[in-house]
């Protein structure tokens, strides 16, 4: 093969966010708004072998550098980071003597915090498995994306990654061996809102981790309380028990606020849409801005949307429970 187009979903928070990198298990629900990446081999005749990159959502245009730079690499940063450490860990497993055209574009930008870095690991591993012809599975896919990511951030509970690798909503439990169970469910009747400010993900977990150090004896028994949250919200969504889910996703909301990671606007728009009739609302992933998640019903939508628009959020169209990672056609 010498091109293929594959694309990968982001990501939303229901439940367990911050708990999940201490060990912990969380719920985290695939969107159907898609990282696309196109790879192509090159023989270059002329010169050794380079890996190219076209990724305008990065900042990337007619981007090249020797492969054999990339796979002799151990670390690596910048806007091309996790494409390169996606080939040098594949090429760890496959060696390859042609170049590579890496090719992306995304239906949404690096802003809204729906999880580009694990879409595009997801994407690139996969891609690069059918245009080398190796059969890889979910779970090969899976790990080959964790040791990716490791790469470039040390941490990251690869939460995100399961939600791009397999789709739909999973319960994952961040212990070896990693536990990634698909939930039952087809859809989830969630309202996604970006609260207009980027948050920088690994800032916010450094912080929670410096609190847990400085407090452990008070954060410990918050971090348990959302761990009892995610089993509950795991029932919840087997039985489609809408009322309930809405309830701890507002516990949820509440033990992340206490440990620092609220935000004015992310409370505001959580606190309007419980007021106008939502099940619950919470805000998605690490906090300090992105998205926040409302639970409601088809009667009460309209008017949750309204509301959270007058707040000066971005209600966002996108539906949850989306297919993970796929060939394009
Ligand atoms: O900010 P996001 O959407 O990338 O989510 C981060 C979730 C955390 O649990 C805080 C970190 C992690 O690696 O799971």
């Amino acid at each position: 093969m010498m091109s293929v187009t594959v694309s990968a979903p982001g990501k939303l928070f229901l439940l367990g966010e911050h708990a999940v990198v201490y060990g912990g298990q969380c719920i985290v629900t695939a969107v159907n708004a898609r990282l696309r990446v196109t790879l192509t081999q090159h023989s270059e005749t002329d010169q050794a072998p380079r890996l190219m990159i076209d990724a305008p959502d990065v900042d990337l245009e007619e981007w090249a550098v020797p492969l054999q730079r990339v796979v002799d690499r151990g670390g690596f940063s910048g806007p091309s980071a996790f494409i390169e450490s996606c080939v040098s860990v594949f090429y760890r497993y496959h060696p390859f003597v042609s170049g590579l055209h890496v090719e992306t574009n995304s239906d949404f930008g690096a802003t809204l915090g729906l999880g580009s870095s694990s879409a595009i690991v997801a994407a690139m591993l996969y891609g690069l498995g059918e245009l080398f012809d190796m059969q890889l599975t979910r779970d090969e896919l899976f790990e080959m994306g964790i040791e990716a990511i490791q790469q470039v951030q040390k941490t990251g509970s690869g939460a995100d990654l399961a939600a791009a690798v397999y789709g739909g909503t999973v319960y994952y439990a961040n212990q070896q061996p990693r536990q990634i169970t698909p939930l039952e469910v087809e859809s989830l009747p969630l309202v996604a809102v970006y609260s207009g400010e980027k948050a920088g993900t690994v800032n916010y977990v450094r912080q929670v981790r410096t609190l847990h150090e400085q407090l452990p004896d008070i954060i410990n028994p918050v971090i348990d309380t959302m761990l009892a949250v995610v089993e509950a919200g795991r029932t919840a969504v087997e039985s489609r028990d809408w009322e309930q889910l809405g309830r701890l996703m507002n516990i949820q909301h509440g033990l992340l606020h206490a440990l620092g990671v609220d935000t004015v606007a992310l409370a505001t728009l959580v606190l309007i849409a419980r007021s106008v009739g939502a099940w619950g609302a919470k805000l998605s992933g690490a906090g300090g801005g992105d998205c926040a998640i409302v639970l409601v019903s088809d009667e009460q939508r309209a008017q949750v949307v309204e509301a959270l628009r007058d707040m000066g959020g971005e209600v966002l169209e996108i539906e949850m429970n989306a297919p993970g990672v796929r060939i394009e056609v």
